[in-house]
């Protein structure tokens, strides 16, 4: 089986170390090549010059950041949408409007290519590396079974969730959950701040309510320099995502438009860090 890998970022490079120790042969591209060469002088795959070279692949898996990105490499130059090969399956795993996923698939179905696939996944780069990623899966249902298997290889669960966009509204709507917490969590911090309030009593005393997980692994990200699993410029386009896929549906965006100002604001500072770290910089005494 040959599978190919748009975009070399952070999860891409975490899912081609992945499949590569499965054994399956690997072609990657990356708008910014360095990247993907890198890539593959570390495990077995081959760049190739545009995504329109994965002719040759059975599956290909897009994980690009945002719809910008998702539409140059299915659209733009040499992009996917004038490969030969519409027999391929095409898995977008980037997190994107449930609008452009919806659009991308009608206009691929017109040009003839057969399988678009909604793949978007929870767990991380950690996740992804190790191949325990949940998938979510939207699409056809005709030829699902060969989806399946096939995210089998990098997923330990996976999900059907019906016609696109689907799958994309699903994960949005988990991310709004997961995201929301570090600038809840900032703006505890800040009250703290205001009036010298020792933090570990604050930790103490949560980890006695039901939402004392939360804080004690939010605050440990916020203050370690650890791995970037997540950044906070992805966070911002996630809210972005989140704030106008409810208004052009007629609902009200108010915490989702005040969260993606409170990430987009910190986008100068840290943007391409670990997004819970995010919280410092509404602290006058960041606390990592
Ligand atoms: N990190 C996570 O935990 C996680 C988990 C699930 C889903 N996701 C989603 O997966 C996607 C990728 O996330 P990531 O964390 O891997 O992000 P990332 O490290 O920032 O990588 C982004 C990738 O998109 C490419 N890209 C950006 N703008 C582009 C454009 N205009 N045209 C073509 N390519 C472009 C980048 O290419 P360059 O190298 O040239 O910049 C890079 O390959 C995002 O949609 C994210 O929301 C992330």
């Amino acid at each position: 089986m040959k599978a190919g890998i748009i975009g070399t970022g952070l999860m891409g490079s975490a899912l081609a170390k992945c499949l590569s120790s499965k054994g399956i042969d690997l072609l990657v591209y990356n708008r910014t090549r360095s990247k993907a060469e890198k890539l593959c002088e570390d495990i077995k795959c081959k760049v190739v010059d545009s995504p329109k070279d994965m002719s040759v692949a059975d599956y290909i898996v897009i994980f690009v950041f945002d719809d910008e990105a998702l539409d140059n490499v299915v659209f733009g130059d040499n992009g996917l949408a004038y490969m030969d090969n519409k027999e391929v399956y095409i898995l977008n795993s980037s997190t994107v409007s449930p609008r452009i996923s919806a659009v991308i698939n009608k206009k691929l179905s017109s040009l003839g290519f057969k399988h678009y696939y909604e793949a978007p996944v929870y767990g991380s780069v950690d996740e992804a590396s190790s191949c325990s990623l949940v998938s979510m899966l939207a699409g056809s249902s005709k030829n699902l079974d060969d989806v399946v298997e096939f995210a089998k290889n990098y997923s330990v669960e996976t999900i059907y969730v019906g016609e696109i966009p689907k799958a994309m509204a699903l994960k949005l709507s988990l991310n709004n959950i997961g995201l929301s917490l570090p600038p809840i969590i900032a703006e505890s911090l800040a009250i703290l701040e205001s009036y010298n309030v020792d933090l570990e009593k604050f930790l103490h005393i949560s980890e006695k309510l039901w939402f004392g997980r939360l804080v004690k692994r939010y605050i440990e990200r916020i203050r370690n320099t650890g791995k970037i699993r997540f950044t906070v410029k992805g966070a911002a386009k996630d809210y972005r995502l989140i704030s106008t896929t409810l208004s052009i549906n007629e609902y009200p965006s108010i915490l989702s438009s005040a969260l993606k100002n409170f990430y987009t604001s910190a986008i100068s500072k840290y943007g391409g860090v670990d997004y819970p770290k995010a919280a410092n910089w509404i602290l006058k005494k960041p606390l990592g």
